[in-house]
């Protein structure tokens, strides 16, 4: 754990993201938001506080230490519009907000990836800082520079690689988190116990996430722009995309992502990658999170295989992330027969 101190932040843990020029830091602890001023680039004569009303009600708000002005958008992911990014561009223009000037982006994924692209778009591209406020925020969106919106043909297929100057996690967040976004938050949380093949659970909450963070970074770090190692960050995450776009389950992404696990964990070890004992920790891991192990009621296993191959990693047929001897790594070629087998097996 890369724990350092620094003023105004000593108790909050740093993790470091080492990307060359485009490095930053990532701050984890209870009420860190309040040490935003020192993280604003210094420079920055203006910032536009980008949040969503749930937050600010929340009691969540923050204070740069410099002239800004609160633009609040609307609740929940169809924020995410290029509607929405031309308004906020066109209110940021009429503030005479210029390029040496600043974003800071304050709620969950939702709003850090909103502002994350309005920002890498308005003037070619002006700095950002995220005061991440939901569990999967913090531990996944964002990290990492992805930034962008959904189209009505598919999510996020308009974005850009951005990185932000610094993140704020501010854990005290959490306490007003409604339980099953908290509960999302923890099903990609269990994912990182197999990409790091850690036990995480023996952390407090505020290190895991830091430690969440710094798997994140380190995989990151390896492929900034996603050409490999990259798709690690995509375990469990094949059957949750064709569970969220078959619709009709009440489930939140990290949910879906759980059940992934356990169907991952199942695949490969019919796929002989992977032993029953390994099979038993997903289970395990996904079940302390209090979350669901199995298919949801009803699920439509034919349609579920039919949409596997309309994930976006299917480039030469189906591409599934397996744990094996040598971790998790992309692997194809599996059955139709025995995809569905296996989700029969997780009913
Ligand atoms: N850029 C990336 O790498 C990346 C990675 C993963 C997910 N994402 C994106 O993140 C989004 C999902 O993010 P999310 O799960 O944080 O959802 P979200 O941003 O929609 O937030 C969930 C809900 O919680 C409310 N909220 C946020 N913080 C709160 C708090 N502290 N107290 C009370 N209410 C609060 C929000 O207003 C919202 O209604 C998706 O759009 C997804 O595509 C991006
Ligand atoms: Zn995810």
């Amino acid at each position: 754990m890369t724990a350092e101190t620094s003023t105004g932040l000593d108790s909050a843990i740093r993790v470091p993201i080492e990307l060359g020029e485009r490095s930053y830091d990532v701050w984890v602890g209870p009420g860190v938001r309040h040490c935003l001023s020192q993280v604003v680039p210094g420079d920055a004569k203006r910032v536009a506080v980008v949040t969503q009303a749930a937050v600010a009600d929340a009691g969540i708000t923050v204070d740069p230490g410099v002239e800004h002005r609160v633009f609040i958008t609307d609740d929940g992911e169809h924020i995410k519009t290029m509607g929405a990014v031309e308004e906020l561009c066109r209110e940021f223009a009429q503030w005479g907000l210029t390029r040496r000037d600043a974003v800071v982006a304050v709620g969950g994924g939702a709003v850090t990836d909103l502002a994350g692209f309005t920002a890498a778009v308005y003037h070619r591209g002006i700095r950002v800082v995220y005061v991440s406020t939901t569990l999967l925020g913090q531990i996944d969106a964002s990290v990492g520079g992805k930034t962008g919106v959904n189209l009505p043909e598919g999510k996020n297929l308009v974005g850009a690689f951005w990185q932000p100057s610094a993140v704020l996690c501010d854990t005290e967040a959490l306490d007003t988190l409604p339980s099953e976004e908290m509960r999302s938050g923890l099903g990609e949380m269990a994912k990182y116990h197999f990409i790091a093949d850690a036990d995480l659970h023996a952390l407090g909450l505020v290190e895991r996430i830091a430690r969440c963070v710094e798997i994140k970074a380190e995989v990151v770090a390896a492929d900034e722009r996603e050409s490999g190692r990259r798709a690690v960050l995509n375990y469990g995450h094949t059957l949750a995309h064709a569970l969220e776009a078959h619709g009709g389950y009440d489930l939140r992404h990290g949910e879906a992502v759980a059940v992934g696990l356990v169907y991952a964990a199942e695949l490969a070890h019919r796929a002989g990658r992977i032993g029953v004992d390994r099979v038993a920790e997903h289970r395990q891991v996904v079940g302390d999170y209090d979350l669901s192990t199995r298919l949801p009621a009803g699920a439509d296993a034919d349609a579920l295989v039919s949409l596997f191959n309309r994930d976006k990693k299917a480039v030469d047929g189906v591409t599934f992330m397996l744990d094996g001897p040598e971790g998790i790594q992309p692997v194809t070629g599996l059955e139709p027969a025995l995809l569905r087998e296996t989700l029969e097996a997780i009913r």
